[in-house]
């Protein structure tokens, strides 16, 4: 079997190294890929929302599966497109179609898809520019602070959290009115502030049967004790030790069961990862987001402790019989941190030289914004790298992470010294 992986991030390399452990994987390719991905697969030059480029690679290299890694080109209608061409219909896509994609592509879409099937979420309410002064009344009913979210897209920057109501009405005028977010915010989600601590489960669901995968707790924050702007994921730890038996068995009754069910009950045919975003109020789950997508840096910590054949798993998707595929994962902790370039998640400089990954022993480094530069690897990207270790607890998985970035340099390197700082006593 050939696979054909879309996207260039630690997600895919994350991927990667799962998918070409599997006895029935004969080639991997990633498009694009980065050069972490270079050394264990094959890189393609191809943008993965450039559906009718993809098809040419899917035909050249004999391609039998494709996994896409990040949400636009699911948003986007890779599956779709796959499906309406007669050359590509047969072959399996591992993601939702467009109907699936709008719980990540659409806050409106997704709250309505939760109170509908009962799942716990924040009580909400949506506006637009005709309903703005309802918005503004609707938010005098809500107590500080106050969610705005853009209902669409917007680059993980569309949701604010904002102390004062007068703040959040010129907020919500600006993203409405003034489109703050562009077309994303012409509609949008007002909801109650949810307490709690937040954690991610993650589910893989052939649209009938499912299943769950280890929980993480990712980093958002660039700055220490989670301080400052927000980024893509400054490292994560699986398993969340607050995320026990008691907790989980409720995320699956309340909410993984009547996600799987409603996307029946709605005729969504939903083939593939489903990223839930929880708030864990005093043992009780609240759902704060989905993503049709896995997360990453969550991808290398959950992924990584997976024992059973991803490709495997991968196949009960496509021919909806992931009950009857073997699903263990390994007890030990992951930790990833990432290392990023200076600036992130503001501005950054690229091209810099990575040395010293060779010394590294005791972790995976899986790679995120790097390319191949004669024969340096050289950072291409925000988040560079994604350092991940294993042990029997956090903090000694999270020593060997940090041992093996002292071992790693590049130029105005940076990284959060406190991953799981939460978490350890
Ligand atoms: P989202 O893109 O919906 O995940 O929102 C981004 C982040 O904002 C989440 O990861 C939470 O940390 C926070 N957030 C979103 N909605 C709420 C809410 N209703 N209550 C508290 N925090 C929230
Ligand atoms: N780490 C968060 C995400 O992948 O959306």
């Amino acid at each position: 079997m050939n696979i054909l992986i879309l996207g260039s991030g630690g997600r895919e390399h994350a991927f990667t190294h799962q998918l070409i452990q599997s006895k029935k994987v004969t080639k991997v390719f990633v498009a694009p890929g980065n050069a972490g991905t270079d050394k264990i697969a094959t890189n393609l030059d191809v943008n993965p929302t450039d559906f009718n480029a993809i098809k040419e690679v899917v035909i050249i290299h004999d391609i039998n599966m494709v996994v896409v890694g990040p949400e636009a080109p699911l948003v986007n209608g890779v599956h779709d497109f796959f499906l309406a061409d007669e050359k590509l219909k047969t072959i399996p896509v591992i993601g939702p179609k467009k109907d699936g994609a709008l719980l990540e592509g659409s806050k409106d879409f997704s709250k309505e898809f939760m109170i509908k099937h009962g799942i716990p979420t924040a009580r909400y309410q949506s506006f637009t520019q005709e309903n703005l002064s309802k918005g503004k009344d609707f938010l005098e009913t809500l107590d500080p602070p106050y969610v705005l979210k853009a209902d669409g897209l917007a680059a993980g920057k569309g949701v604010l959290i904002l102390d004062s109501l007068e703040e959040a009405k010129a907020e919500l005028e600006e993203m409405v009115s003034n489109q703050k977010f562009g077309e994303a915010s012409s509609t949008v989600v007002i909801e109650e502030f949810l307490k709690g601590i937040e954690l991610s489960v993650f589910v893989l669901t052939d649209g009938k049967n499912y299943k769950i995968l280890p929980s993480a707790k990712d980093y958002k924050r660039i700055g220490e004790g989670d301080k400052g702007l927000n980024t893509g994921g400054m490292g994560a730890i699986s398993p969340v030790p607050f995320a026990d038996e008691s907790f989980l068995s409720k995320v699956e009754e309340q909410v993984v069961k009547p996600t799987v069910e409603g996307l029946q009950k709605d005729g969504i045919d939903y083939r593939g990862f489903i990223f839930i975003g929880l708030m864990n109020d005093n043992g009780n789950p609240s759902v704060v987001e989905y993503n049709v997508r896995m997360g990453d840096p969550e991808t290398e910590v959950v992924l990584s402790r997976l024992a059973s054949d991803l490709f495997e798993l991968f196949e009960g998707v496509a021919n909806q019989t992931l009950d009857q595929k073997e699903f263990s994962v390994i007890p030990q902790t992951a930790t990833t941190v990432m290392l990023v370039s200076g600036g992130y998640p503001e501005a950054y400089e690229k091209g810099k030289t990575i040395t010293g990954l060779e010394n590294v022993t005791e972790s995976i480094v899986f790679h995120a914004g790097t390319t191949t530069n004669n024969s340096d690897v050289v950072t291409s990207g925000g988040r560079v790298l994604a350092v991940t270790s294993f042990a029997d607890t956090i903090q000694e998985a999270l020593d060997k992470s940090y041992r093996s970035i002292d071992e790693i340099h590049f130029e105005k390197m940076n990284y959060r010294k406190d991953i799981g700082f939460d978490l350890v006593s």
